[in-house]
């Protein structure tokens, strides 16, 4: 048979996840003008979008407004979306290479980095991953609970998602019952106790991961104060040399917010957010019921690298911090498939530029191929996937172009839906998905909300009359 990419045989190809860096991957694929491409995309939730809809924050319904490019991809008809179908549950690699030329895997990053500190695992102390997929309504995150009966709670990590998870925890009743986040979160989050949150970064204001809108909308909280320590907030003589040195206007914006925080008087609102620099929590102690009551910390002091990065070094000064919740943001983490080489250290699928490699001899695997999260680690917003995915499209169009695919036995767009539907009967079409959506905004708005989300596959099902 002719190489695939005309009318008659298609270039096929099976995208395993429905979140940015896969759409983006797929619009790629789909706008070559002289290769017929036709895309199956799969993902192990009845809901597409990944992140978009599990992860960024519910007070910022604009940033999700991107899915409405991603449906406009969804509706070309050479997509196809085979949603709760799950790659190494439900399909394996053996029988993508039965139907398809190619395979992109776009799974992100579904599980989280650990502190590797004592008392890590005591009730109340949780991975940050969690609680952001509880209260967005992740269907396997929502019997979880996180004790909000403390009046004070530690965040470890300063990136945006834990600037996402102070801010959550600081929204009034009134501020979170505007949102699509998931009912049973609005309720416990609306009955909350906790009045003090310590975010603790382990380096300095000038290495801070978080960006400066989500710093500036911190600084604007109907009913938290930010508290910084003015000794906290001033730069170190290396950070101030680098920040000369590079000119990094962005940076030092960022440092001046921050001292500009720090010398603020409180205002007296009801809730407290402290934004804590050079300190690395060292133990979490627990109560008799093994439940977290502090946290040890150890104040650091920079030093720099032979590279010329600056890393925190511990002083011995120590301090502790009651807590009754403690959560983890120290960054997620990309788990294994099964079949597919993994580098374990970084966390991603061991792959150069988008292409898989053998670990035996580091050559690209012909037919493979990854993009966003576990492509490149847990890190970048939505848009940086766009390049990342077109990087990883062009090497599969290249080398389908060259004829390097799997071989499969029988490539027909119907062969392959009943092959799926035999694994999973219950599978969730594009536009299943669009009755689901229509539905939750529909709920939405009689709820003056921009969604009422679903939080159980059985409740999606069932909606869809299955
Ligand atoms: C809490 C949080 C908030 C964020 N907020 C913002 C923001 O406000 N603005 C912004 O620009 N960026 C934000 N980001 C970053 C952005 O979400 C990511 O850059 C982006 O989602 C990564 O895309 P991805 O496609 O690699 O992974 P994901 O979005 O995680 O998508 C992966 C998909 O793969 C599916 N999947 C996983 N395993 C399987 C399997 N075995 N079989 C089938 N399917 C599978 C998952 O269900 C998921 O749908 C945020 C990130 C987080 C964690
Ligand atoms: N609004 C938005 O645009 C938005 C919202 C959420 C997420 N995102 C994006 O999603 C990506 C992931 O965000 P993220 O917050 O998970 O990751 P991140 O930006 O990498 O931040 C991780 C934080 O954890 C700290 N950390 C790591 N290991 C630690 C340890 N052992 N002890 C103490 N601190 C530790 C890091 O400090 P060091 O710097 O010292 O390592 C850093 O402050 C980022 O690119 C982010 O910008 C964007």
């Amino acid at each position: 048979m002719a190489e695939p990419g005309t009318r008659a045989n298609p270039l096929r190809v099976a995208i395993i996840g429905a979140g940015p860096s896969a759409f983006y991957a797929a619009d790629h694929l789909l706008k070559q003008e002289d290769l017929n491409v036709e895309i199956d995309m799969f993902d192990r939730l009845p809901t597409p979008y990944g992140l978009v809809r599990a992860g960024v924050a519910p007070d910022h319904q604009k940033i999700k407004t991107v899915t409405r490019a991603f449906a406009r991809t969804a509706t070309d008809p050479r997509f196809r979306f085979f949603g709760y179908v799950e790659f190494g549950r439900d399909i394996s690699l053996d029988d993508i290479r039965r139907y398809y030329h190619q395979v992109l895997f776009a799974t992100g990053a579904q599980s989280d980095k650990h502190m590797g500190i004592p008392g890590e695992g005591l009730r109340g102390s949780h991975p940050a991953t969690e609680f952001v997929a509880w209260y967005n309504g992740h269907p396997d995150y929502r019997d979880c609970s996180f004790d909000l009966s403390c009046e004070q709670a530690v965040i470890v990590g300063v990136g945006n998602v834990a600037i996402d998870v102070a801010r959550i925890l600081s929204l009034t009743p009134a501020e979170l019952a505007r949102t699509d986040m998931a009912d049973h979160a609005i309720a416990a989050l609306s009955a909350s106790k906790v009045r003090d949150v310590y975010l603790l970064g382990r380096r300095g204001p000038a290495q801070a991961a978080f960006t400066n809108p989500e710093l500036k909308e911190l600084g604007e909280l109907a009913e938290a104060d930010v508290i910084i320590r003015p000794d906290e907030a001033a730069l170190d003589p290396l950070s101030q040399a680098d920040l000369a040195r590079d000119g990094d206007r962005a940076l030092a914006r960022k440092v001046e917010m921050i001292q500009s925080y720090a010398a603020r008087p409180p205002a007296g609102l009801p809730r407290r957010l402290h934004l804590r620099f050079l300190v690395s929590p060292t133990e979490l102690h627990g109560d008799a019921n093994g439940h977290v009551s502090s946290v040890s910390l150890v104040r650091n002091r920079l030093t720099a690298t032979a590279t010329g990065s600056l890393v925190a070094e511990p002083t011995g000064e120590t301090e502790e911090i009651a807590a009754g919740l403690v959560l983890r943001s120290v960054g997620y983490r990309g788990l294994p498939l099964p079949g597919i080489p993994f580098h374990d250290r970084w966390g991603v699928i061991l792959n150069a530029h988008g292409r898989v490699l053998d670990p035996g001899t580091n050559a690209p695997i012909p037919g493979e191929y990854v993009t966003g999260w576990i492509k490149r680690g847990p890190t970048g917003v939505i848009g940086t996937n766009k390049p990342d995915s077109v990087e990883t499209a062009t090497a599969m169009l290249e080398d389908a172009r060259e004829g390097t695919t799997f071989a499969p036995g029988d490539a027909s767009c119907e062969a392959i839906a009943a092959f799926v539907r035999g694994r999973q009967p219950q599978c969730v079409t594009f536009d299943d998905w669009r009755r689901l959506d229509e539905l939750e905004v529909a709920a939405g708005g009689r709820a003056g909300r921009p969604r009422v989300k679903f939080t159980s596959i059985e409740d999606m099902l069932r909606a869809l009359g299955r």
